[in-house]
């Protein structure tokens, strides 16, 4: 089978996860248990999952000239990921994010960008071969919105399947960028962000989606947790169910499912069968701790 190439351009942090009993209120100081380092960001997680599933990815992005910029790289070579494009800038960090998990699996994460905010338009230029010798371009929102915006319009110009998963979610994304994108991939903040309609379950969730569709989206994919997903496109609504699991981190789980949708997409799955193996993917990652060394390998679960 001839695997087409994924492209993944984004955000490579390494995230200092925090163990907590409850997420500390407004002016409230709590006591954390022993924090990990483990690598992160929503760019280098989908990458890093997308070929532990099997997938042929080159990555996009930028780190900082201090050490943990060379466990970031490292860590996503060790997949068989192309790497030779992530460029490392002088005299700022890698991006962090702060990320606190709580005993329910659940987090909250402060990301400082650092060098993930150093890539530019020309940055894409600079690697515009590289776009056009891929199929399926994936990408997320913590690399600056207007790169974003360039990559999105590139990948357009030359044809590319287009994957967006709008994680953190902007305040808007213009009708003319919604309109270039295959497959938005929401979770039901980013979903209620975007639209500003409350998403509350399947029905307002499916509400939402069609005011992104009304805008030009081809496909919504959105991420709905324990309620499973949800694909809303113009002449279809199908909801699916979500996996039954042990929850202990579910830091990443989005992350999981836009890599393994991006995998099945480019062996040519259709779409259907693609989420169900996304939502599995998603499902094996919360039994785990951490980001990247939570994403499952391809035998772990199968496409059809
Ligand atoms: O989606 C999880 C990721 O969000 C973490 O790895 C952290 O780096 C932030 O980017």
């Amino acid at each position: 089978m001839e695997k087409k190439k994924i492209l993944v351009i984004g955000s490579l942090n390494i995230d200092w996860v925090i163990p907590v009993s409850h997420m500390p209120k407004e002016g409230e100081t709590i006591l954390g248990g022993n924090y990990t380092e483990i690598p992160g960001g929503k760019g280098a997680n989908q990458a890093y999952g997308a070929a532990r599933l099997g997938g042929s990815v080159t990555m996009l992005g930028m780190v900082g000239d201090d050490d943990m910029g060379g466990k970031l790289i490292n860590n996503l070579s060790s997949q068989n990921i192309d790497v030779s494009r992530i460029e490392r800038c002088k005299k700022i960090n890698s991006g962090l994010a702060i990320i606190y998990v709580n005993n329910e699996g659940k987090n909250s994460i402060v990301v400082l960008p650092g060098a993930n905010s150093m890539v530019d338009k020309n940055y894409i230029d600079k690697n515009s071969e590289l776009l056009s010798q891929s199929d399926l371009v994936v990408m997320q929102m913590e690399i600056p919105k207007e790169t974003v915006y360039y990559a999105i319009e590139k990948a357009y110009e030359g044809d590319k399947k287009i994957i967006l998963n709008p994680a953190p979610a902007p305040e808007y994304l213009d009708d003319y960028i919604l309109s270039k994108i295959d497959f938005l991939t929401p979770n039901e903040t980013e979903l209620e962000k975007l639209t500003g309609k409350e998403v509350v379950d399947i029905r307002t969730a499916i509400e939402a989606s069609k005011v992104l569709i009304g805008k030009g989206v081809k496909n919504v994919i959105a991420t709905l947790g324990e309620k499973g997903s949800l694909l809303v496109s113009s002449d279809k609504t199908i909801a699916f169910q979500g996996e039954r699991v042990n929850a202990i981190d579910t830091t990443a789980a989005g992350d999981c499912f836009n890599a393994a949708l991006a995998v099945a997409l480019s062996e040519g799955e259709a779409i259907e069968e693609a989420i169900e193996f996304a939502n599995k993917a998603a499902a094996i990652s919360v039994t785990r701790k951490g980001a990247q060394p939570s994403m499952p390998f391809r035998s772990e679960l199968s496409l059809n």
